[in-house]
């Protein structure tokens, strides 16, 4: 009898929960909420309306960048936490067309009239890649439309400027004209299928230098784990300036020894909403609470400022800011939590929770050496017990092989090796 009132206990609390998530977004209606809650209860038991976030690979097609709203969509606490990939993606193109701007007398090291710059390309199929390749060549004229957008293909060695998915740009500077083309760009991809590989990128510009190195006066790169392999292998020594994206403390130290600028896409804003929408699920208040409302400790963000919600894709974006050597000072330690979160809450209202997350590659420098240690320290504040899987980066079963008992946890975080792979994860938590 005891058994049986506990168990009507706890069903009513998951109920609680689950409906709570539903009225908390602006636009839960009854009809929407109440139809995802059904899919959710009929499909699968206890585990598929536990809180669910997927963060840093949205659930989308690799091929269209379509979103996977069946995923995004699984209970009504699920959620995405990422950035601002074309936000992003523009103040990076904007970052290296005004370094060259202002550098105009020195840039062009062979003194042909070309610059000429290459481009490191982490995953074709991710949509974070794609947004930057494309802002980069928008912002310097090298982009060729291709089905309504920038095509974003690599264009592998162009040195005669010859490719199609690239053209020459043309600009003027100082009353002098010239030539920018994108000499070389590749997806840098392991032969075991890691993608953002920094060591392939290591080789890459070993070739390409080898081969055309007077003519690269500008490194790119998708991220700071690739450029900065490609500063230490080349770039730094022959003072090229090299461009990459995601602020990990090593790239922004180097900016005082030439590294040209990196982009933060606020992962101390990513790591919190990753860890804060399940606290909100688990706790059953508005998913808004420590987010754009004030929670009880005074945790808040300031919505389009910090991030942005899009209540449509499930989705909130942290917003991005160019960091160059005007203002790398403020942005020494990437994994240092955000003042305006960084309030422990109250046990008694938030009491401890046990969270299965899962990082896609334990190698990928981004999310080891700036998104784990923030969710780390996020994870004490927000007393949640996180259990960190890492994965090879290569395959989902790697991953998924150690989510065997889905039941010991309170809510879920799930960083895809492929965005297109969500059901490898979902199919789990319906069985
Ligand atoms: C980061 C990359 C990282 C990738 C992993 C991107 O948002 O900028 O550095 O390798 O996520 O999925």
């Amino acid at each position: 009898m005891k058994k049986n009132k506990l168990f009507a206990m706890l069903a009513v609390a998951a109920l609680s929960v689950s409906m709570v998530g539903c009225g908390s977004g602006s636009t839960g209606s009854t009809s929407s909420s109440g139809s995802s809650g059904s899919t959710a209860s009929t499909s699968g038991g206890a585990n598929s309306t536990k809180p669910l976030v997927w963060f840093n690979r949205q659930p989308s097609n690799s091929s269209t960048g379509e979103l996977d709203m069946t995923a995004l969509n699984f209970n009504d606490s699920t959620y995405y936490v990422g950035f601002d990939a074309n936000q992003g993606a523009e103040l990076q193109g904007q970052m290296v067309m005004d370094y060259i701007k202002a550098n105009a007398a020195t840039i062009d090291r062979n003194g042909d009239g070309v610059i000429g710059y290459v481009l490191a390309i982490g995953d074709i199929g991710h949509n974070d890649s794609i947004a930057r390749t494309r802002g980069v060549r928008d912002a310097l004229g090298t982009g060729v439309e291709s089905s309504g957008a920038t095509d974003a293909s690599p264009a592998g060695t162009n040195t005669d400027g010859s490719a199609t998915v690239v053209q020459d740009a043309t600009v003027d500077i100082d009353g002098t004209t010239y030539t920018i083309r994108e000499l070389a760009s590749q997806e840098m991809k392991n032969s075991a299928g890691a993608t953002w590989d920094a060591a392939t990128a290591g080789n890459a510009i070993g070739t390409w230098s080898a081969s055309f190195g007077d003519e690269i006066d500008v490194v790119v790169s998708n991220n700071d784990g690739m450029g900065m392999s490609m500063f230490n292998a080349w770039a730094k020594d022959n003072k090229v300036p090299t461009f990459g994206y995601d602020a990990n403390s090593d790239a922004v130290a180097a900016i005082a020894e030439g590294y040209g600028g990196t982009i933060s896409q606020h992962a101390d804003v990513q790591a919190y909403l990753t860890l804060r929408v399940l606290r909100n699920a688990l706790d059953g208040v508005d998913v808004d609470t420590g987010i754009g409302t004030a929670d009880e400790a005074g945790n808040q963000l300031e919505e389009g400022v910090d991030y942005r919600y899009s209540e449509e894709e499930r989705s909130y974006y942290a917003l991005n800011v160019a960091v160059t050597a005007d203002n790398y000072q403020d942005f020494t330690d990437s994994t240092k939590v955000y003042d305006k979160v960084s309030k422990q809450l109250d046990s008694s209202s938030s009491p401890e929770k046990k969270v299965w997350l899962d990082i896609y590659n334990a190698s990928d420098n981004f999310l080891s050496s700036t998104y784990q240690p923030l969710l780390e320290n996020y994870d004490d504040l927000l007393n949640l017990n996180v259990d960190y899987i890492g994965g090879d980066g290569q395959t989902e079963s790697n991953i998924t092989n150690r989510l065997g008992n889905p039941s010991e946890y309170d809510a879920f975080a799930i960083n895809m090796v492929k965005t297109d792979n969500a059901s490898s994860y979902t199919s789990i938590l319906q069985q």
